[in-house]
């Protein structure tokens, strides 16, 4: 369950703040957080909302896409973040299967991310066809994220990792799809890897925010991964996934100065250690002596 309760000191994110911001053109940040330690972080740096994407099947657990994870290993992730989050809007991203089939799985899943994990709201990846769905899912008073251009659960349709909305073609689906959403009832919407002027055309035509990743600066506000942002994940790195740290770099230096510490033997130094009172000490030497002493009992043979 959430730990995020009535009283806490600063003021929580709703999607009222996502629909305010965009009002006033006040930029809309969020990031992504898989567990606790990044999920305090993001919040205490006053992020507007943690997205607990399924971009963790990638960053976090090693596979090629997002396509392996389940529902049941996003609410394990989704329930550590929302322990360490206390302010930010906080959405759990819907994985691949588990709501493509009907809207009725749909509407359970998105619930068991409120009830079993202390989401705020859900993410899901399509446009126009997914509309009947997000109108279920928002029916049940469940507040729904879109996210269309690059939707990675797709890979395999899209042939990769593409930047999507290049034609006039697709670039007329896309506002299609961005506006259908709007239609079902999404409180925002996710624009992936499109190009910058797309992203901007989108966001001045729908009523509601956008949040882009790689579709500009015009958006109504930013995402990025947050393994990409700190330097953790190199095994694919996208154009727009811009690096504020090298903590990838830092980890290997700090784990090899550790190895080094201990092959040298410098580590653990006294500071490390625990003390014990010297007549304890002597007390437990002088019973070893003791018990050192004294002739070995014969053990009887059980018959
Ligand atoms: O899973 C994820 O991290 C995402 C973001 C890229 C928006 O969907």
């Amino acid at each position: 369950m959430s730990t995020k309760g009535a009283g806490t000191a600063q003021a929580r994110t709703t999607v009222l703040t996502f629909a305010e911001k965009r009002k006033r053109r006040e930029p809309i940040s969020m990031l992504t957080a898989y567990d606790y330690p990044t999920a305090r972080a993001v919040d205490a740096a006053g992020i507007d909302a943690i997205l607990v994407g399924d971009s963790l099947a990638m960053v976090v657990l090693g596979h090629p896409n997002t396509l392996a994870v389940t529902m049941e290993e996003m609410l394990h992730h989704a329930r550590a973040v929302s322990r360490g989050a206390k302010r930010a809007l906080l959405i759990g991203d819907m994985p691949f299967m588990s709501y493509q089939a009907d809207s009725g799985e749909a509407v359970r899943n998105a619930g068991r991310f409120l009830q079993e994990a202390g989401m705020d709201a859900v993410k899901l990846e399509g446009g126009q066809h997914y509309a009947d769905t997000i109108r279920a899912i928002v029916r049940a008073g469940i507040p729904v994220q879109g996210h269309i251009g690059l939707t990675p659960q797709s890979v395999h349709m899209l042939g990769g990792f593409r930047v999507q909305g290049r034609t006039a073609a697709a670039a007329r689906g896309l506002l299609e799809d961005a506006l259908a959403l709007e239609e079902a009832g999404c409180f925002s919407i996710v624009l992936e890897s499109v190009p910058d002027r797309l992203g901007q055309y989108v966001t001045e035509r729908v009523g509601i925010p956008t949040i882009g990743i790689g579709a500009g600066p015009a958006t109504s506000g930013q995402v990025l991964v947050v393994h990409d942002l700190l330097g953790l994940y190199d095994t694919f790195s996208p154009k727009f996934a811009k690096r504020y740290a090298e903590l990838g770099a830092a980890i290997a230096s700090a784990v090899e100065a550790f190895r080094a510490d201990v092959e040298r033997g410098v580590f653990p130094g006294h500071e490390h250690g625990y003390a014990m009172a010297e007549d304890e000490w002597q007390e437990f030497l002088a019973a070893e002596r003791a018990r050192a002493a004294r002739p070995l009992r014969m053990v009887k043979k059980r018959s």
